[in-house]
């Protein structure tokens, strides 16, 4: 359409303003109250067009604005004509007969009416009210105590300075574990937690949101200081016992403390109420029975000055000193076996237990000490018996193993004197086996019994001459008891027959001691009835352990014959014999 002002438009446009206008604005310049004006918005600062009319009859058209609240139209533009005292409403141009309005502002707000002339002589009036939006600006967040105690209140308000209503509240809390999550109830612009908790812990954001745009505020770290709370011990290694908590001497043991607060708990040990360690985790190396005691952990808020303690009791095990022993007594007049197996000491005592390694495990378990008893008659030779110790300490049962045995063969008596025959001594002996064979000299009569060689010592005397010791050996194993004897005897002598030599030959004469329990010692006598002393030039003496030889060198015929005697002598006795030389003169 040509909007060129041509003299019949012209005239038409002033008859217009001088009459139809005024005339118009006067006689309705304002619509009923029930007919509906249809609404545009418009948002700051961004533009909107009004439209009056379409199609390509439009021969002329007004726009006119009108202030909500007022009745005085103000003339806006016609045809391809902006006034420039409307810039107030912002920066108007025309497209074709549609009102552009750009860089809207909050007075750009009211009734906008465009009269329009057709071609044909028709003529409309249309209205548009423009209601101008603002944008909500970014909202700010503000907490009036990001750093609450737990279970106080806490308001947060979210406010945006500029924003047409109704604008809606939408609030988000985010932490790593959770990420974002809506806050429930978060609807408003103020978010009030009348109890804080830990739980609500985290960076809060609030979104807010009108017909225009969405705004988030920045974040806000809401930090709800706690606790502690009551504190948590964690003992490696883990051994519970009836009154708290055990470990075995020389181990590690790690005691680990947790009481939830914020700020983190600040962890004190203290050991039967001494301070020992400042820290969460507090390790002992290699832990000692003297480091049986109550440990107590302390946590402690050091921001609210609050803390919390748990105590526990470790009690230390450890083992007996030494290594167990296991022994076989006789026992019940030596017709039974006593098996013992003790270990006695530690903390808590070992529990022993015999199990003959053919049999099931069903004895009983004891403390520190356990007895079995055998019937000897009825133990084979060699048999192993097995005692199994347990104790916290051990990893695995240790074993002490006892073999039941009998030595072979039987016991050996002998006597023995001492030089000066003034003591005899009687040895009894049976070494070997378990328990040991226990000797006794004549039932008892005589000293003590004891095991496996019983030495008894007398004073010589010749009332023990024939005299029968008797050793008897007692073992569980022998229901008939092995004995051995001696007899003390007085030496017996035999000698050789009575000798002659030729004048000038040497003698020997020899003395044989029959086979004796008691060693004796064999003497000389010449034919002068004097002790012959050995080495002596004229006699030689040669002596063995049962005999001796008597050599009378070059024998002279008027000096050396006659009795020669060889004596014996022992503890119990003393025998002698003579001996008839022959010296024989070679004259005769
Ligand atoms: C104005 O109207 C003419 C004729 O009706 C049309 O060709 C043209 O596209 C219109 N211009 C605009 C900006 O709408
Ligand atoms: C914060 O706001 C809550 C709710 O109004 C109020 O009870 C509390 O006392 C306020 N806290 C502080 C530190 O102002
Ligand atoms: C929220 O903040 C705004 C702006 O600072 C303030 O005007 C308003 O009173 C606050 N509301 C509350 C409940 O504190
Ligand atoms: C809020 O509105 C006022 C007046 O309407 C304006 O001066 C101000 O620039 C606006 N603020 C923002 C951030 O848009
Ligand atoms: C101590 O206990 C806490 C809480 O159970 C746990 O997170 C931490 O890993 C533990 N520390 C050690 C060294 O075991
Ligand atoms: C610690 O206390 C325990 C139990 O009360 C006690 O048996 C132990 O002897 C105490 N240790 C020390 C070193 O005082
Ligand atoms: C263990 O043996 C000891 C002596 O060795 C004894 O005093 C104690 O009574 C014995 N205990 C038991 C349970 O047999
Ligand atoms: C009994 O056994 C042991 C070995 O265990 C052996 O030395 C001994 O000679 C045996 N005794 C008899 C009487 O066989
Ligand atoms: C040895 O000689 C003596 C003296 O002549 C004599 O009495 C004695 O009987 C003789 N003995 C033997 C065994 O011949
Ligand atoms: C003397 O002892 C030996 C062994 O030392 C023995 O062979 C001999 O028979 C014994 N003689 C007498 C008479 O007992
Ligand atoms: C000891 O005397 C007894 C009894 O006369 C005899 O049987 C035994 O063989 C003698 N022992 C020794 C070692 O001579
Ligand atoms: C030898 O024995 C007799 C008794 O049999 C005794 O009278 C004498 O004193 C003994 N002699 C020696 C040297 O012991």
């Amino acid at each position: 359409m040509d909007y060129g002002l041509t003299w019949s438009s012209l005239i038409i446009f002033c008859f217009a303003i001088v009459y139809i206008l005024p005339t118009f604005l006067y006689a309705q310049p304002f619509l009923s109250l029930n007919e509906m004006v249809p609404e545009v918005e418009g948002v700051v600062k961004r533009s909107v067009e009004l439209h009056c009319a379409e199609g390509d009859a439009i021969s002329m058209f007004i726009w006119n604005f009108i202030k909500f609240g007022t009745d005085r139209p103000i003339p806006i533009a016609h045809n391809n004509r902006v006034y420039t005292e409307t810039s107030f409403l912002g920066d108007i141009h025309l497209k074709n007969s549609t009102l552009v309005i750009e860089n809207l502002n909050l007075e750009s707000e009211g009734r906008y009416m465009c009269q329009c002339f057709y071609s044909n002589g028709d003529f409309t009036t249309v209205y548009v009210d423009l209601k101008i939006l603002v944008p909500v600006t970014t909202p700010m967040l503000q907490i009036n105590n990001s750093t609450p105690v737990e279970g106080s209140p806490v308001l947060l308000n979210c406010s945006a300075k500029n924003g047409t209503g109704p604008i809606s509240y939408t609030w988000h809390r985010y932490t790593i574990h959770e990420g974002f999550m809506p806050v429930p109830d978060g609807t408003t612009s103020v978010l009030i937690l009348s109890e804080a908790k830990r739980a609500h812990t985290g960076w809060y954001t609030c979104t807010v949101r009108n017909a225009v745009n969405v705004e988030t505020s920045g974040r806000l770290y809401l930090d709800v200081i706690f606790g502690p709370d009551e504190p948590f011990i964690e003992i490696k290694p883990y051994a519970v016992i009836e009154k708290g908590f055990s470990a075995n001497e020389q181990e590690e043991v790690t005691l680990n403390c947790s009481a939830l607060s914020n700020p983190p708990s600040h962890y004190i040990w203290f050991y039967n109420n001494s301070q020992v360690y400042s820290g969460q985790i507090y390790i002992i190396p290699r832990i000692s029975r003297s480091q049986t005691g109550l440990y107590t952990c302390l946590a402690k808020n050091n921001l609210l000055g609050t803390r919390t303690q748990l105590t526990v009791a470790i009690t230390v095990f450890y083992l007996p000193a030494g290594s167990p022993v296991c022994s076989a007594r006789s026992h019940n007049n030596y017709k039974e076996v006593a098996l013992s197996c003790s270990w006695e000491g530690g903390h808590p005592l070992v529990q022993v237990r015999w199990s003959e390694s053919s049999e099931a495990n069903h004895m009983k378990m004891s403390n520190s000490n356990a007895t079995k008893i055998l019937t000897g008659a009825d133990i084979q030779n060699g048999s192993s018996y097995t005692c199994l110790i347990s104790h916290p300490g051990l990893q695995n049962d240790v074993r002490c193993v006892t073999t039941i045995s009998i030595p072979s063969g039987g016991p050996n008596c002998n006597a023995v004197s001492t030089k000066q025959n003034d003591y005899i001594m009687l040895t009894c002996e049976w070494p070997g086996g378990l328990p040991r064979v226990m000797l006794e000299w004549n039932n008892k009569e005589i000293g003590d019994s004891k095991e496996s060689s019983n030495i008894h010592v007398l004073k010589s005397t010749p009332s023990y001459n024939n005299k029968l010791f008797t050793c008897i050996a007692l073992h569980p194993m022998n229901s008939v008891h092995k004995t051995c004897h001696v007899r003390l005897e007085s030496p017996v002598l035999e000698t050789s027959q009575n000798i002659s030599v030729l004048e000038g030959n040497d003698a020997q004469i020899g003395c044989f001691l029959r086979s004796a329990n008691l060693t004796a010692e064999i003497t000389w006598f010449n034919n002068k009835n004097k002790e012959i002393t050995p080495d002596s030039q004229k006699y030689g003496i040669l002596k063995g352990t049962n005999w001796s030889t008597l050599t009378i060198r070059e024998t002279e015929w008027s000096i050396d014959g006659g009795f020669y005697q060889c004596s014996a002598f022992n503890a119990v006795g003393n025998s002698s014999n003579s001996i008839w030389l022959q010296v024989n003169s070679m004259y005769e």
